[in-house]
């Protein structure tokens, strides 16, 4: 179900690092939720909370749900009600007004599980906004990754941990469960990593690089890196990776 590996490997001193650009580039989604004063909002796969906190500065009375103990846990230092739950089978009923995710979706490989779970938890109108992976997100990544390992006979497909949709795929998974769709749309944005691309494979390539043997690691790094330079880094060593986002709101009849 999910990439367990990855559940086990977030970790929060490593994601601020290197991924702080993921709550900072949450402001569109933020825009598209606007919570009001008094509203009860869940946010699934809070991560540290950043986001989180800045849906509580609304007035929003906002529950965190991740399935990583060390984030919780560093969600929980910020002073948010951060609580340790899987998506695909988290078990509120009809407590929101709102859920709201930010880039952590696409880890959840069984998408009409997680879908039932946010559709039990909202209140009757309630509103479903979020962003995602789209189709295409960090292709060129993927690619040099499963050509890396390719040369070492690891069939690298079967190690991918995200599932990064179309909109049409979505958006009929979201009609199925019950929600109307107001937007939904994929968003190229090209994504300036701020600790280059191995401070990028270090935070969200575990699974991918985990069937290596731990000696040959730096050296298939290396390699993926070399692949990547012309496609993904200029000639100031500015790295940027091919991030596709999938962006949408949706809501539950009244
Ligand atoms: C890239 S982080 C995003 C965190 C935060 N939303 C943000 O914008 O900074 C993805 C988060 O999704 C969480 N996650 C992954 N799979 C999950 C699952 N099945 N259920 C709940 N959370 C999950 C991870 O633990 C991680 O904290």
């Amino acid at each position: 179900m999910d990439s367990e590996q990855q559940l086990n490997t977030w970790q929060p001193d490593i994601y601020d690092r290197n991924a702080r650009f993921v709550s900072d580039l949450g402001s569109p989604v933020l825009a598209m939720l606007q919570p009001s004063p008094g509203e009860r909002i869940l946010d699934l796969g809070c991560g540290d909370g950043v986001l989180t906190e800045k849906i509580a500065a609304s007035g929003a009375i906002v529950v965190g749900v991740d399935a990583s103990e060390a984030m919780v846990a560093a969600a929980r230092q910020r002073g948010i009600d951060a609580r340790l739950a899987n998506g695909h089978s988290m078990r509120f009923e009809r407590e929101f007004d709102a859920v709201f995710s930010n880039a952590a979706l696409h880890w959840m490989r069984e998408p009409d599980a997680v879908l039932a779970a946010v559709s039990r938890a909202l209140k009757p109108g309630g509103r479903f906004v979020a962003e995602l992976g789209g189709h295409g997100c960090v292709a060129a990544i993927i690619v040099a990754l499963e050509a890396v390992l390719a040369r070492r006979g690891i069939n690298g497909a079967a190690h991918i941990p995200w599932y990064f949709p179309t909109a049409a795929d979505y958006r009929a998974r979201l009609e199925r469960a019950g929600f109307t769709v107001d937007y939904i749309e994929l968003i190229p944005r090209p994504t300036p990593l701020p600790t280059g691309l191995e401070g990028w494979l270090d935070t969200f390539a575990e699974n991918l690089l985990k069937p290596l043997q731990p000696a040959d690691r730096k050296r298939a790094v290396a390699e993926a890196v070399e692949l990547l330079r012309p496609v993904l880094c200029d000639e100031r060593e500015r790295w940027t990776a091919d991030y596709i986002r999938l962006r949408f709101s949706a809501r539950l009849a009244s």
